[in-house]
């Protein structure tokens, strides 16, 4: 498991490299590197309530390895918050393993941190 993320303003990068911080796991921009293996997507919500097209495309080539998505967003937009999530979970048949506001809380980080131990047992993260 890594983790691909797309992050415009530096929020989900954050995010990203908290969590890669946390546990021996590789990290990779969307913009410009394929996954090696199958992958965490952590994307935002852009527009009103609509994945990014950055997302999109990485999806588009490479859906068939994504196992879960987080998204940020803003508690401003209300319903569309994080909606990103909403439409990717449905497109590809994964679990939604957070919704975050901005570059997440804590709690939000150890959340994710759960899920992605739960992926691989308690070992390693290959
Ligand atoms: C033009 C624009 C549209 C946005 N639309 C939404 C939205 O529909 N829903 C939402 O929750 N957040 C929305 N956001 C907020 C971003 O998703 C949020 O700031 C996110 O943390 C950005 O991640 P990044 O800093 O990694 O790019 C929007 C932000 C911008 C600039």
């Amino acid at each position: 498991m890594l983790l691909a993320y797309d992050s415009l303003t530096g929020n989900v990068r954050r995010l990203a490299q908290e969590l890669a911080g946390s546990l021996d796991i590789e990290v990779v921009d969307v913009r410009s590197h394929p996954p090696s293996r199958e992958y965490l997507l952590l994307t935002y919500t852009f527009g009103t309530g609509q994945v990014p097209d950055s997302t999109r495309n990485f999806l588009d080539q490479h859906g068939h390895l994504l196992r879960g998505v987080v998204s940020s967003g803003s508690y401003h937009w209300g319903q569309n918050f994080a909606r990103a999530a909403d439409v990717i979970a449905v497109r590809y048949g994964v679990p939604i393993v957070a919704k975050v506001n901005k570059g997440g809380t804590a709690a939000d980080r150890a959340c994710v941190l759960a899920w992605l131990r739960e992926q691989n047992g308690y070992g390693t993260l290959d």
